[in-house]
């Protein structure tokens, strides 16, 4: 089967978070599997500089105002890469959400250009039977395919995270190519702005997300506005949960680490703490309990009630090292408490892919207190380092963590804590019951044992999207 996926990043090249690693992993799965997967993605900057780049099989004189465009065949490693060169739009510094006064018009085209793939297929003969594109940046795919007329491929949208849904004016019909038919509730419109996402989950064929939880949360409360929609195709709805790349997550082999590891050497854990601690600028304390968080400082994620109790992590005799970078206001909080709790609590406000592998390696317990969360790889992550995840009930944490309790201990089936209510207190719990079995290090390291053998592999996701490709009848 031929599928082309369309994103807006790529890890290693361009990532804002789990999105890029989702697009490195996904597709290579995909063609494990036999599937022929392609991906189309903008030539930003740094992949140009890092992918050779193929031949031109396809030419635009204009693409949405944005000047002479071209899509390029390049080759990632196990990867065919499609690249939309557009200067004007792509050929720039700064991350892939930046500059927004074109931000609408730079992912038209990123749809406007797989739309055309769908329907023409490259100059090599290549056409995709699906389309599968990703969050917002995407949601016009779908439209693109359905005013386009003639024979189109099926259209899969995936939501990564409904609360970016890409609004903008209405009167930017015209300069998005939209036909002035499209801006209706069974279209384009939304609340009488054009809405990218909501376009692409009205239109596309399949409509998927990353856990089976959030599925069901975007259908009521969790939907930011597209709750009424989502019911209405929740048929055509499916929650799956994301997996992890083993060739990058993997204590064994991990080139981030002084020590690598597995769970027949846990002992070869023990010198990253050290390194990861002097790298927060926390004291090497062997013994205390280390507390981390690695995420996008945004609201969603909940790192509020994490700063509500460092206080009480640091009476508890625990330390807290945060590695972030977002929200300014969240920023300033975290830095004046490690200026408040020199040596305990350390926090590290940028982004840096080596000190996450790192923290991963030395925590103890891996914190995740998020509002909301589609899926989340970083506790994921953090189970299969052997840092034991803390997570709130929601979303994808809620079907990844199975929270310690008399229950869960006594069926040898914990990973890690949970909590319900999103607010300091409840979090205040939880930590406390990670202290409380902190105490206890035959306990824990059986917990730890279990988390770091659960497979979170991509094979089993990869046949799930395969199944549901086939599943579509033809058009
Ligand atoms: P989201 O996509 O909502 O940010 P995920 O848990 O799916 O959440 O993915 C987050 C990804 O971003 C992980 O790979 C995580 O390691 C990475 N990440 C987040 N913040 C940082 C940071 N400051 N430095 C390095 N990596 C980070
Ligand atoms: C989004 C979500 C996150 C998910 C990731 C990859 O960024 O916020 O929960 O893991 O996409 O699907």
């Amino acid at each position: 089967m031929r599928i082309l996926f369309v994103a807006s990043e790529l890890f290693p090249y361009v990532k804002t978070g789990g999105l890029g690693d989702v697009m490195a992993a996904l597709p290579r799965a995909l063609r494990a599997l036999g599937a022929d997967v392609r991906m189309l993605v903008p030539a930003y900057p740094a992949i140009r500089q890092a992918v050779p780049v193929g031949k031109e099989v396809a030419a635009f004189p204009d693409l949405l105002g944005g000047g002479p465009a071209r899509i390029l065949l390049a080759e990632a490693p196990g990867l065919p890469l499609y690249l939309l060169d557009q200067p004007a739009f792509f050929d720039r510094p700064g991350g892939p959400y930046d500059y927004p006064p074109d931000l609408a018009r730079r992912f038209a085209a990123l749809s406007w250009a797989a739309a055309h793939l769908g329907r023409a297929g490259d100059a090599n003969g290549w056409r995709p039977e699906v389309l599968h594109g990703h969050d917002w940046p995407t949601g016009l795919m779908p439209a693109y395919v359905a005013y386009g007329g003639g024979p189109r491929p099926a259209t899969v949208m995936t939501i990564h995270n409904i609360a970016f849904q890409g609004r903008f004016p209405a009167a930017m019909l015209d300069e998005l190519w939209i036909p002035r038919h499209g801006f209706t509730p069974e279209g384009v419109e939304f609340h009488g702005d054009i809405c990218f996402l909501k376009a692409g989950l009205r239109l596309a064929d399949r409509i998927t997300t990353v856990s089976p939880t959030y599925a069901q949360e975007i259908q009521h409360a969790g939907g930011h506005g597209l709750e009424g929609l989502l019911a209405h195709r929740k048929d055509s709805l499916r929650g799956i949960l994301n997996g992890v790349d083993q060739d990058i997550w993997n204590p064994r082999t991990d080139p981030h680490l002084v020590s690598r590891y597995d769970l027949k050497h846990p002992a070869r854990r023990v010198p990253n703490r050290p390194v990861f601690q002097r790298q927060m600028g926390l004291q090497e304390d062997p013994s205390a309990p280390l507390f981390a968080t690695v995420s996008r400082l945004d609201p969603l994620k909940g790192l509020d009630l994490v700063l509500d109790n460092v206080d009480h992590l640091v009476s508890g005799g625990a330390q807290l090292a945060v590695l972030g970078t977002g929200d300014p206001h969240a920023e300033g909080a975290f830095r004046q408490a490690a200026q408040r709790h020199p040596g305990r609590v350390g926090v590290f406000l940028r982004y840096d892919e080596g000190m996450a592998h790192r923290a991963f390696a030395a925590a103890d317990v891996f914190m995740a207190p998020s509002r909301q969360e589609p899926c989340g790889l970083t506790q994921l992550y953090a189970l299969a380092y052997g840092a034991l995840p803390l997570v709130r009930r929601t979303g994808g944490l809620a079907d990844t963590v199975i929270g310690v309790s008399p229950e869960t201990l006594a069926n040898d089936s914990a990973t890690g804590f949970q909590f319900d209510t999103a607010n300091g207190w409840a979090l205040g719990e939880a930590i406390n019951q990670a202290l409380g079995l902190f105490q206890d290090s035959a306990a824990w390291r059986e917990v730890q044992r279990r988390g770091m053998t659960t497979e979170f592999g991509w094979k089993g996701p990869a046949q799930a999207y395969l199944d549901l490709y086939a599943a579509i009848p033809a058009k």
